[in-house]
């Protein structure tokens, strides 16, 4: 199912929700292009963003994430899966929904803990209490998730079953003439 017009699909949403498999799938499913901006400044700075955090801190991560959306946003018929903290900055959102509906994928906390496991590439997870450090992060960023255009709940579903959903919104929402 190819979407008319141009726009892209952006996705955001806390860590472990499903962005890149999920977009992924999207991008498959409909026929269109598919990037990762975490992947892209990776390939860029020619370092993991752990690394990234830990040679040359969270600010300088901001700056070429911020750096990346700028380049990607101008893409077409692409499927984007942002970083979990991009939509905190006012830039990027504004970046992004020049040519791109929003779509904010969600988990529960106990959810997000089983995906994101002991994987240890979030250096904002490296705490404690992960389990107390994503309720808290979470409740930091809630108002910023739900300027997305649509919100899509993820848990027990399939990253399969979550794009169909995603699509089938897209088209309602390309039906309204909203966007
Ligand atoms: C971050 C999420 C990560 C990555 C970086 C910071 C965040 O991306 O951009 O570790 O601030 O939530 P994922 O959401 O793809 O894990």
């Amino acid at each position: 199912m190819r979407r008319g017009g141009d726009k892209n699909i952006v996705l955001s949403g806390f860590m472990g929700t499903g962005k890149t498999k999920v977009g992924r799938t999207v991008a498959r499913l409909a026929g269109m292009a598919f990037i990762d901006v975490d992947e892209e400044i990776e390939k860029r700075s020619g370092m993991s963003i752990p690394d990234m955090f830990e040679a040359l801190g969270e600010p300088e991560f901001r700056r070429r994430e911020t750096e990346a959306i700028r380049d990607i946003s101008a893409h077409q018929q692409t499927v984007i899966a942002t970083g979990g903290g991009a939509v905190v900055n006012p830039e990027n959102v504004f970046l992004l929904k020049q040519n791109g509906l929003i779509v904010c994928l969600t988990a529960a906390v106990k959810t997000i803990l089983k995906r994101v496991g002991a994987s240890g590439n979030r250096p904002l997870l490296k705490a404690e209490n992960p389990e107390q450090r994503i309720g808290e992060l979470l409740t930091a960023r809630q108002s910023f998730y739900e300027q997305a255009d649509i919100m899509v709940k993820t848990d027990g579903k399939s990253p399969r079953t979550v794009a169909e959903e995603i699509l089938e919104r897209v088209a309602a929402w390309d039906a309204s003439g909203k966007g």
